[in-house]
């Protein structure tokens, strides 16, 4: 069985592409084989994995795969190896992707069909989702069911988290599909008291509830990040590593 975990916040800049990549390369370090899906059309992640090339290909890329559901085009085909786990890299038409889906017939389930055409076994598709509750998002929620949810240790992390709950509920009242948080990955904590304050609030509105993880800031997530790879893959060790070992953990204790 393969198991699928979008990292989702509609927050800009709280980790989403950070976390997923990390998670992605401590999930294929534990020896599983692992796919790594950019969905947001800033190709942040497919960028960084060093699949620039793929962004803006001519031919067959993710756009195809989800808007042109007609033209025979299957997930296995634009699929790209990178030495951690395989990516499915974005694209930069994938800015359309948006006002396409609005008008095409389940539009927010094309990558949950996609997935039935997926021949490889896979353990683990993790993917990387847009700052934003449209569509491309949608796509990642109903096909995995399984979220994972990086916030900042400030408060605006409050407001988004309620705004993302609700929408939780909403795609299940419209679906009649279970949306499961799995976890929330409190990232890039300072060590300063109001970063401490904000931990707090965390464990007394999730904890018991949710797993709870804390992701310090640190260079060593950024300089993996632009050499192409998590920092399981980079090779420096940091205090992170740990943290990223016991997301994965906790991922397979629920496959
Ligand atoms: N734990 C961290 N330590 C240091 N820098 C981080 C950390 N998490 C994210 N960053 C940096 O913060 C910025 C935003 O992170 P990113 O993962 O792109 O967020 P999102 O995908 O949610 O927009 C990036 O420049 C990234 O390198
Ligand atoms: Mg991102």
């Amino acid at each position: 069985m393969t198991y699928r975990l979008a990292v989702a916040n509609e927050k800009g800049g709280v980790g989403k592409t950070t976390t997923a990549i990390n998670i992605a390369g401590a999930l294929a370090a534990a020896g599983h084989d692992v796919l790594f899906v950019d969905l947001d059309a800033q190709g942040n992640g497919t960028v960084g994995l060093g699949l620039e090339g793929s962004y803006t290909a001519e031919g067959t890329s993710v756009y195809d795969l989800l808007v042109d559901f007609d033209a025979d085009v299957r997930i296995g085909d634009v699929i790209q190896p990178h030495e951690e786990f395989d990516v499915l890299p974005s694209h930069i038409d994938m800015f359309n992707a948006e006002s396409e889906l609005q008008t095409a017939m389940r539009g927010r389930e094309r990558l949950w069909m996609a997935f039935e055409g997926l021949d490889v076994g896979y353990d683990y598709v993790v993917i990387d989702t847009p700052p934003s509750l449209g569509l491309l998002t949608d796509n990642a929620l109903l096909a995995c069911r399984n979220v994972l949810v990086p916030a900042l240790a400030e408060d605006t992390s409050k407001h988004a988290l309620d705004i993302l709950f609700d929408h939780f509920d909403t795609l299940e009242g419209g679906y009649g599909v279970d949306i499961d948080p799995v976890g929330i990955i409190i990232n890039r904590i300072e060590v300063d008291g109001e970063a401490d304050r904000m931990v707090r609030w965390f464990e007394e509105r999730f904890g018991g509830a949710l797993p709870i993880w804390n992701i310090r800031n640190r260079v060593a997530l950024k300089r993996a990040w632009a050499n192409g790879a998590s920092i399981f893959g980079h090779g420096e060790t940091t205090d992170m590593d740990a943290e990223f070992r016991r997301i994965a953990d906790h991922l397979n204790d629920r496959k």
